[in-house]
């Protein structure tokens, strides 16, 4: 991890909002107060095997037993429920079947332009069986990794849990990621089939995804891939390479509707789900089978104290680890309603979310503070058209949120009486670590308040000493927890170093570190104050710098390029990009968008710089660093200060302040 010796963490203003569980909430809800809460803390963190042991044997179905609990023998590769055997798509379905909740709505669909679709339990279970056979008959085997390259189409959770039942990773790449970027992954993968569509509709526009398979695919780029399913959605006239690609409408309908899910080791890979981190390629964060279904149940049950009744719906897209857990697993492990949207505000239907919980009576609403903020930037007189009254409990994820917003949130679309949980977690961490609790926790606006039970989070400094309340440090996790990633796809060495080996502490112990600052208040509130690595969080989307920066740097016009973000009202961050050209190169608008278009082409739309500003040098170290937090400062307008003795030349900084 690069981190900046010079790096602070800034305290934040201290907020003093406070609000308490209603009685009516606590009485109804799962655990009862914070009494309660506390004593499965204590439980857990006395008797961790027993814990995690009994919530497995409760939560999960198991084909058999698992003989240990958790075996830490080789830390940081932890294997949880060993020797166990159990099987998502069958936790996900199956047993509901057999509770008799097989006629229950399991996925209820909305797409972009007006459709709904809906799902029972039973007709998902068949749906997921015959996509199994489908990919077995394509040569799908067990342990063979199936990358999705999908719209927000009820296919791409069907196609996830058809890949779990028959023991086949996969592999989602979000679809706003351009060829390039899904080629890398594919490679890195050594994916065997690719399921995609035609393309997607985004925001009243058709986004094509098919043909950037073909590219992603061609000149033999990844010679793994042998079969390629497409789904039909926009209709866009396509090519289809005989031998390879074939059409889901063509192949999935024939299929039997039996396909028993295959018991699966707890430790197999149950998907990869590629993040950035500091360092320029993306990482495969691998999760497993038990250990990852285990902490999916039990957050989502905690967090949303969900009841039988409940529609919920997350607005995430299943490319994020936030779709995967909490549209998909989480609420189908629960057997839940789970909402999934294929649209987002946009021009012709800005009220579209508004709409959405009023036509389907949402009762627990799942979204990110980057939309929040755009809605409060154009004010309450939408959503209050809306009949919104159904909505029980609301929560937020991807990056932190300014009490302002918090309040908003709670007020304008909760009318004051929801339950408000703002939760922190990572795609490594598989599940939720720090958020309140529906009928446990007195809210702070901008707090992720405690963590979860069984999870020992922590602030400390670089030796792992927890720092003084209100103090700023890092924030760690501790002991190991069910469902933490297990490694780096083909690289242990990175998921060693990168998470476990940053922090230091004296006594040699391994302590879990993931890249954010925070401080923990006197009443023992956390408050995430977002990464202190080479990491900018966009509307909720996590870029890597360096990412961004090779992405410039590949093009022949650009000699070095220095990526930063700059706080932005709506977006968390904005990306300003510094660029130094090639010698004979000039600068100009042309050239300018030329290089927007090029990190679109390199990465995805989500990593499109909002600002390119041309130099003649980069603010460097003697020793040839550069100085990102120098940049930081001068992107955001602020006056550059702090230490600038370690500058090899002065007059860089002066120029790029005119
Ligand atoms: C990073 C992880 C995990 C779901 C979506 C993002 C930031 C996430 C919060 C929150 C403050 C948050 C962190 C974290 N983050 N939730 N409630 N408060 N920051 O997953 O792409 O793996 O990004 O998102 O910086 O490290 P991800």
């Amino acid at each position: 991890m690069t981190l900046e010796s010079d790096i602070k963490i800034e305290s934040v203003l201290q907020e003093d909002r406070i609000f308490p569980p209603s009685t009516e909430v606590t009485e109804k809800a799962r655990i009862k107060g914070f009494h309660e809460y506390k004593k499965m803390v204590d439980y857990a963190n006395s008797n961790p095997d027993d814990f995690w042991g009994n919530s497995a044997k409760e939560e999960l179905h198991w084909f058999e037993p698992f003989n240990k609990v958790l075996d830490w023998s080789d830390p940081p590769f932890a294997k949880w429920f060993v020797g166990g055997k159990t099987n998502i798509s069958y936790n996900c379905l199956d047993r509901h079947l057999q509770n008799g909740n097989g006629d229950k709505q399991a996925i209820i669909w909305e797409g972009e332009t007006g459709e709904i679709r809906r799902f029972t339990y039973k007709e998902l279970h068949s749906e997921v069986c015959k996509t199994a056979n489908a990919l077995k008959e394509l040569g799908i085997k067990k342990g063979d990794l199936v990358a999705l390259y999908m719209p927000m189409v009820p296919e791409a959770a069907i196609s996830m849990l058809a890949c779990s039942r028959i023991g086949a990773p996969h592999s989602v790449v979000f679809g706003g990621f351009s060829a390039e970027a899904l080629r890398d992954r594919l490679v890195d993968g050594e994916a065997k089939a690719v399921i995609t569509a035609d393309g997607g509709f985004r925001k009243d526009k058709i986004i094509s995804l098919k043909p950037a398979v073909d590219d992603a695919l061609s000149n033999n780029s990844c010679p793994t891939v042998q079969k390629v399913l497409v789904v039909r959605r926009t209709n866009e006239n396509i090519e289809m390479q005989p031998g390879r690609d074939i059409w889901w409408h063509d192949l999935i309908p024939s299929q039997s509707t039996e396909c028993p899910a295959l018991p699966i080791d707890s430790e197999d890979r149950l998907f990869v789900l590629y993040t950035s981190g500091s360092t320029g390629k993306p990482k495969g964060v691998v999760h497993t089978t038990a250990g990852y279904n285990l902490w999916a149940h039990l957050t989502f049950k905690w967090i949303f104290d969900i009841r039988s009744e409940d529609i919920y719906w997350c607005t995430a897209d299943v490319g994020w680890i936030t779709g995967h857990s909490y549209i998909v697993y989480g609420p189908l492990s629960n057997g839940s309603t789970t909402l999934m949207y294929e649209g987002v505000p946009r021009p012709s239907n800005p009220g579209a979310f508004w709409d959405v919980i009023q036509k389907h009576s949402v009762s627990i609403f799942y979204t990110a503070p980057t939309a929040i903020r755009a809605f409060m930037k154009t004010g309450r007189e939408l959503p209050d058209k809306y009949d919104l009254s159904s909505l029980r409990l609301i929560g937020t994820v991807g990056e932190p949120i300014n009490p302002e917003a918090w309040m908003w949130y709670r007020d304008v679309i909760g009318g004051k009486n929801c339950p408000v949980v703002d939760t922190w977690w990572q795609t490594e961490t598989g599940g939720v670590m720090i958020s309140p609790l529906p009928g446990v926790t007195s809210t702070k606006p901008g707090s992720a308040t405690f963590p979860l039970p069984g999870i020992q989070a922590d602030v400390v400094d670089s030796e792992g000493i927890s720092v003084r309340d209100n103090e700023g440090g890092y924030l760690v996790i501790r002991k190991p927890w069910p469902g933490m990633m297990r490694t780096v796809h083909g690289d242990s060495n990175r998921f060693r170093e990168s998470y476990w080996e940053f922090i230091k502490p004296k006594d040699g112990s391994l302590i879990y570190f993931a890249g954010d600052g925070a401080r923990r208040d006197s009443q023992g509130y956390f408050w995430v104050m977002g990464r202190v690595d080479d990491v900018i969080n966009v509307s909720g989307h996590r870029l890597g710098t360096m990412e961004i920066e090779s992405a410039l740097v590949s093009h022949q016009s650009v000699s070095e390029a220095a990526v930063v973000g700059r706080p932005d009202d709506l977006k968390g961050e904005a990306i300003v990009a510094f660029v130094t050209l090639e010698n004979g190169v000039e600068s100009s608008d042309l050239l300018l968008t030329t290089l927007v278009n090029h990190v679109k082409a390199e990465i995805g739309v989500i990593a499109k710089p909002d600002k390119i500003i041309f130099t003649d040098a980069l603010p460097k170290t003697r020793s040839g660093k550069i100085m990102r937090r120098l940049l930081r400062s001068l992107a955001s307008g602020k006056e550059v200060s702090g230490d600038t003795s370690t500058l090899e030349d002065v007059s860089v900084l002066d120029k790029l302040r005119n």
